[in-house]
């Protein structure tokens, strides 16, 4: 009896504990965590996806996984130009005649609720899309049925059209533009996500006041700070590169295939769990550090370069630090920088709706010069982690720090002005200064 009553109580006990491990916050989110590393890692395949009837990646896609791009400097890292992404938008000449019309959606599905789209490197119907890409980047269509000289080719455009990447292709007699984007490092995040709205919109305010610069806010996330919180910048992502169907973002069209029947409800291929998983994950990737020299004289330069950093007037923009995220070097604000860094694809114009449109779906199309401005606009980037990031700029055409400084223009023109005027000396340790950002200590990997 005694026996009994003590394995009673003690099997109260244990369940008890048990019960307490399972509702401790803490545990939960290292747990979810690690399956969102796991889904980050993934390599995704088509038709073999872990939800019954899904279809997993595709029918277009940019990788197979989101490790595969963001690399550099470990995982969630910034990646190297071949894993650009592409997007197409009709030139400004074809959008101000007609507006977004039948003639765009012929040419690519997409356009019916964008005007700008993901030109997608692969997919599930591997010929067919091939000679539809061939066309819409205007290669020769011999090529196509030899990999590795498509291969050539594509590089050869990419190479000859890299300082300037936006390229004119005319299909259908529809003239678009060819333009890129860069990866981003995902580090720190997390603490970017948590800044308040009203830090960073009285940051815009100060620079009202103050009229050196002068920013807009619009989102924290993306070149054109055209996303307004991680969690949903990780859906897109799974949607937009991954391909992968999800119950708040719809993976892409596909341009060569059947035309989809609204009425089919697809399955989803990565449940809403999972996305909480992977943003955890993404959420908790470590902020970067700051690596100095044990050379006193190299520790005297760096302090110099960052004292010029401020006094030329890199600082109004890139913030040492915001709210209280230190050593972010951003304000988050978009700003005009000049006809040169423009791009077809503008920054939006009204404060971001809620959508559930992939991060280029904008579909507003306001006057014409309030257009053409915010093509010139781009989101001051973190210059935390610099050192592990390269290329630079929004579409990878700077390959150095000091070529990306050098192509600042509009309202960061006077400071890439003073740049240019410093001694060269000067201009090292500014460089030094800003050689001391770097990605976080890699995370070990579990494998
Ligand atoms: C084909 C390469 C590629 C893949 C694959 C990819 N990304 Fe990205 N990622 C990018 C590019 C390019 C950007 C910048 C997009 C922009 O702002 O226009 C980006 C930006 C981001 C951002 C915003 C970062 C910031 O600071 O603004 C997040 C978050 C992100 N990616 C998460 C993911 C996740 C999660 C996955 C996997 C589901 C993924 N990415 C897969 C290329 C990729
Ligand atoms: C008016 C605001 C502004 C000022 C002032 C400014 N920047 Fe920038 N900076 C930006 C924006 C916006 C971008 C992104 C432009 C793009 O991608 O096309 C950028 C990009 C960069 C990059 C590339 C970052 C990356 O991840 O690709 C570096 C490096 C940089 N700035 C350094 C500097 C330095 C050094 C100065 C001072 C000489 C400076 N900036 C002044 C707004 C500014």
């Amino acid at each position: 009896m005694r026996a009994s009553l003590r394995a009673f109580w003690g099997a109260l006990g244990a369940s008890v504990l048990l019960l307490l491990a399972l509702s401790d916050p803490a545990r939960a989110d290292d747990d979810s965590a690690a399956r969102g590393r796991e889904l980050f890692e993934r390599v995704w395949q088509s038709s073999s996806a872990p939800h019954p009837a899904a279809d997993g990646l595709g029918p277009l896609y940019n990788e197979r996984s989101c490790v595969a791009c963001h690399s550099l400097g470990g995982i969630g890292g910034a990646g190297p130009n071949d894993k650009n992404v592409d997007l197409l938008t009709p030139s400004a000449a074809e959008l101000s005649s007609s507006g977004p019309d039948d003639r765009f959606r012929k040419v690519h599905p997409g356009f019916a609720t964008a005007s700008t789209i993901v030109l997608h490197k692969f997919s599930t119907d591997r010929e067919a899309y091939g000679e539809f890409r061939n066309r819409m980047l205007g290669l020769d269509p011999r090529i196509l049925h030899e990999p590795a000289r498509q291969q050539n080719a594509e590089l050869a455009i990419f190479r000859g059209q890299s300082r300037v990447p936006n390229r004119a292709v005319k299909v259908s007699r529809v003239e678009f533009i060819v333009s890129r984007r860069n990866t981003t490092p995902l580090f720190g995040l997390g603490l970017i996500d948590r800044i308040p709205d009203f830090e960073i919109n009285s940051v815009a305010r100060q620079q009202a006041r103050r009229g050196i610069v002068s920013g807009r806010f619009l989102g924290r996330f993306g070149w054109r700070g055209q996303v307004k919180n991680l969690d949903n910048f990780v859906r897109s992502a799974c949607a937009t590169e991954l391909g992968l169907q999800l119950a708040t973002h719809r993976q892409p069209i596909n341009p060569v295939g059947k035309p989809e029947d609204p009425l089919v409800r697809r399955p989803f291929d990565i449940s809403a769990q999972e996305c909480r998983d992977l943003t955890e994950f993404v959420a908790r990737l470590p902020k970067p550090r700051r690596v100095l020299s044990d050379d006193r004289q190299q520790l005297v330069r760096i302090k110099n370069g960052e004292a010029l950093f401020d006094s030329v007037g890199c600082a109004e923009c890139h913030r040492p630090t915001l709210a209280d995220v230190s050593g972010l070097y951003s304000d988050l604000l978009v700003h005009e920088m000049g006809p040169s860094l423009a791009d077809p694809a503008p920054a939006p114009i009204d404060p971001l709706l809620p959508s559930a449109a992939g991060y280029y779906e904008n579909v507003e199309l306001a006057n014409e010069r309030r257009l053409v401005e915010a093509r010139r606009e781009w989101k001051t980037p973190p210059l935390w982690g610099l050192r592990d990031s390269a290329p630079y700029l929004h579409d990878g055409r700077a390959e150095t720090v000091d070529e990306a400084i050098k192509l600042h223009g509009g309202e960061a023109q006077f400071a890439a002005y003073r740049y240019r005027e410093l001694t060269s000396p000067q201009r090292q340790n500014l460089l030094a200064f800003l050689e001391t950002l770097a990605a976080p200590p890699k995370i070990a990997s579990p494998r």
